[in-house]
């Protein structure tokens, strides 16, 4: 990459790109975002897509617009969409990660955390989720790359702080998305996941034909985190909605 190439990047993806386990060497950043899925591994080393209907949803525009304005509306009635923010525990001028990051929301939130001189990253995997996250908030402090969360792009320890909300019931492979989360978490950095539970609304999603949905039962996510070596495991279920925080030793 040119010296030329790298200064004309947005500050967040010029920052990003230092946490890359593989900068590429043109990065491609014509949408706002830094994309890594333009130029797909061999079919073989992909990870595995979700084909489902809702996961389709969130790739569409439409689907997008809707989840972005019914997210904003969740986050201010229901306390289970609220964020651990402070929890997190983000230090002033630290890096934190927003895994599936959807229309952009959290990852702002967690840059207000973070201040300034911090960074928050989101990654996500659909064109049109990022496409609203670009234009709601990207900023200096605040950038958003294309990325299959069962493969996350970062070097290893990068980050202070990693959430994901309501993604992992999307993802083929979500015990490797959480081992993702912990190899790219800093020693003594925190991580707050939020999924759905196998509730009456679980019930409901499981019978759309090739929905495409995961649903968690109430020990999943916490035995997953114990057995990837997290402590402080604590899970709590509000409705057919768990959190699940913990620490990395
Ligand atoms: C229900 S939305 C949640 C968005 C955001 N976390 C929020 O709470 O507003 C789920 C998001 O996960 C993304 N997603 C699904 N599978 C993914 C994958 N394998 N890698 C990265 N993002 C993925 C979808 O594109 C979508 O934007």
């Amino acid at each position: 990459m040119t010296d030329q190439l790298h200064t004309d990047l947005p500050r967040a993806l010029r920052r990003a790109l230092d946490l890359l386990a593989y900068p590429p060497d043109h990065p491609d950043v014509s949408l706002g975002y830094l994309d890594l899925l333009g130029h797909l591994p061999a079919a073989d080393l992909a990870p595995e897509k979700n084909t489902g209907a809702i996961q389709a949803a969130w790739a569409s525009g439409l689907g997008s617009m809707l989840y972005d304005n019914a997210q904003a509306l969740a986050r201010k009635v229901v306390s289970a969409w609220q964020l651990p923010i402070e929890w997190l525990s983000i230090p002033a001028g630290g890096v934190a990660l927003d895994v599936g990051s959807g229309p952009g929301n959290v990852t702002a939130a967690l840059a207000r955390a973070a201040g300034a001189e911090g960074l928050a990253l989101g990654v996500d995997i659909s064109e049109p989720m990022l496409a609203r996250a670009v234009s709601a908030a990207a900023a200096d402090n605040v950038g958003f790359l294309r990325a299959d969360a069962q493969q996350l792009p970062f070097r290893n320890e990068m980050f202070d702080a990693v959430i994901s909300l309501a993604v992992l019931q999307l993802i083929p492979n979500p015990t490797t998305t959480v081992a993702e989360i912990v190899r790219v978490l800093k020693p003594g950095g925190r991580v707050a996941i939020m999924v759905p539970t196998a509730g009456l609304g679980g019930q409901l999603l499981r019978r759309l034909p090739n929905g495409g949905v995961n649903f968690f039962s109430e020990d999943d996510l916490g035995d997953t985190f114990e057995e990837l070596g997290l402590v402080g495991v604590r899970a709590k279920t509000l409705g057919n909605i768990q959190w699940v925080r913990a620490r990395k030793p």
